[in-house]
């Protein structure tokens, strides 16, 4: 070997473990900001970037839409009451179901679920399929009535740009993104307002 000869120096083990240290809190840097990117670009692109929509939960009663919507032709608002009115559209308590139920559905079990239920006065805890986090703000009655005045259109025909249609589904579930760039791209094609205080708190 010729004197001068760059040679490549075997780390001592001290640096060894520095250098590993070092490499594993690297690592969970890029992980972490991996992460930070996903969500954010998921709440801004309002697209589910790792999972996609899952089916419907089920629910502790399997409430069918298509029966009473389809087949007995009711109205959304008849059980979601407060839809037109004010922020949430609401479920129902039990006491409406039971009008009918009283009498429809003997020895079906998901109506004596139902009236066991409103028997011992258990409120039916519905599982959410839709939710906006906490700080969002998000209002029924304005979409309800900007929609059906404008285009002249029944209720029912607006939920369904935002749920898809409910009446022919035997569970619930979400079809449409409805976070941040869905809301505010829609807001943008009509002229609602589009500044941060319009949806967060
Ligand atoms: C007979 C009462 C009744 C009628 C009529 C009805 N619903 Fe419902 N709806 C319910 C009940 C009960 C639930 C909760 C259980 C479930 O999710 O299936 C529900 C749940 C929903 C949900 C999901 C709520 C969530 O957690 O995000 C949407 C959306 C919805 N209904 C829309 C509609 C639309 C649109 C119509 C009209 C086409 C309609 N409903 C008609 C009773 C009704
Ligand atoms: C206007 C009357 C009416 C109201 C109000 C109503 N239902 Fe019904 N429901 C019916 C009828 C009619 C059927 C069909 C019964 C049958 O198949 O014999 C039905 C069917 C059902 C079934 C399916 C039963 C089965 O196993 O086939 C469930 C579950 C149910 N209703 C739950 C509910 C709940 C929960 C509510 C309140 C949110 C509700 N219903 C409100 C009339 C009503
Ligand atoms: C512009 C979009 C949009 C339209 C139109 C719309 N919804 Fe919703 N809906 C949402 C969003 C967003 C949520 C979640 C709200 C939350 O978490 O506070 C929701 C939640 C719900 C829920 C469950 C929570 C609650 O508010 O009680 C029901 C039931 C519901 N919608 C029914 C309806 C019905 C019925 C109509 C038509 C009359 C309708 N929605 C029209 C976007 C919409
Ligand atoms: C299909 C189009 C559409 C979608 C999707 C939509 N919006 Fe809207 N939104 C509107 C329109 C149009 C208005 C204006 C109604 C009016 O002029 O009174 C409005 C009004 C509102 C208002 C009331 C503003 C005010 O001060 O009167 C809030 C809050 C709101 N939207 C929040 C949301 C949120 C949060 C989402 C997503 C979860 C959403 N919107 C999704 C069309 C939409
Ligand atoms: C039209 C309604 C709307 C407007 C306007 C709006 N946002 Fe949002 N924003 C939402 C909704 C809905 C979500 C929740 C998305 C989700 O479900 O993850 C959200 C989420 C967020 C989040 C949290 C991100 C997350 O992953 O939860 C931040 C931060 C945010 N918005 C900032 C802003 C700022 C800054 C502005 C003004 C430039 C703004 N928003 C305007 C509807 C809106």
């Amino acid at each position: 070997m010729i004197p001068g000869d760059f040679q490549i120096s075997k780390p001592t083990r001290r640096q060894a473990i520095k250098h590993g240290i070092l490499g594993v809190i690297t690592l969970g840097v890029l992980v972490v900001v991996a992460l930070a990117l996903t969500f954010i670009l998921s709440a801004w692109l309002g697209r589910p970037v790792v999972f996609g929509y899952s089916e419907g939960p089920d629910q502790p009663i399997a409430f069918p839409h298509p029966t009473h919507v389809e087949d007995l032709g009711m109205d959304c608002t008849f059980c979601h009451r407060n839809v037109t009115e004010g922020a949430a559209a609401t479920i129902p308590s039990a006491g409406l179901c039971m009008t009918c139920h009283e009498v429809v559905g003997d020895e079906l079990e998901e109506i004596e679920k139902l009236r066991e239920m409103y028997e011992d006065g258990r409120p039916i805890d519905w599982v959410r399929v839709h939710r906006v986090p906490d700080h969002v703000h998000f209002v029924h009655e304005a979409h309800i009535r900007f929609f059906t005045e404008r285009d002249g259109v029944e209720e029912t025909a607006v939920c369904a740009t935002c749920h898809g249609d409910v009446g022919s589904m035997e569970k619930v579930e979400q079809v449409r993104d409805l976070k941040m760039g869905d809301c505010v791209n829609c807001h943008r094609d009509y002229g609602a307002p589009t500044d941060c205080t319009a949806c967060h708190y």
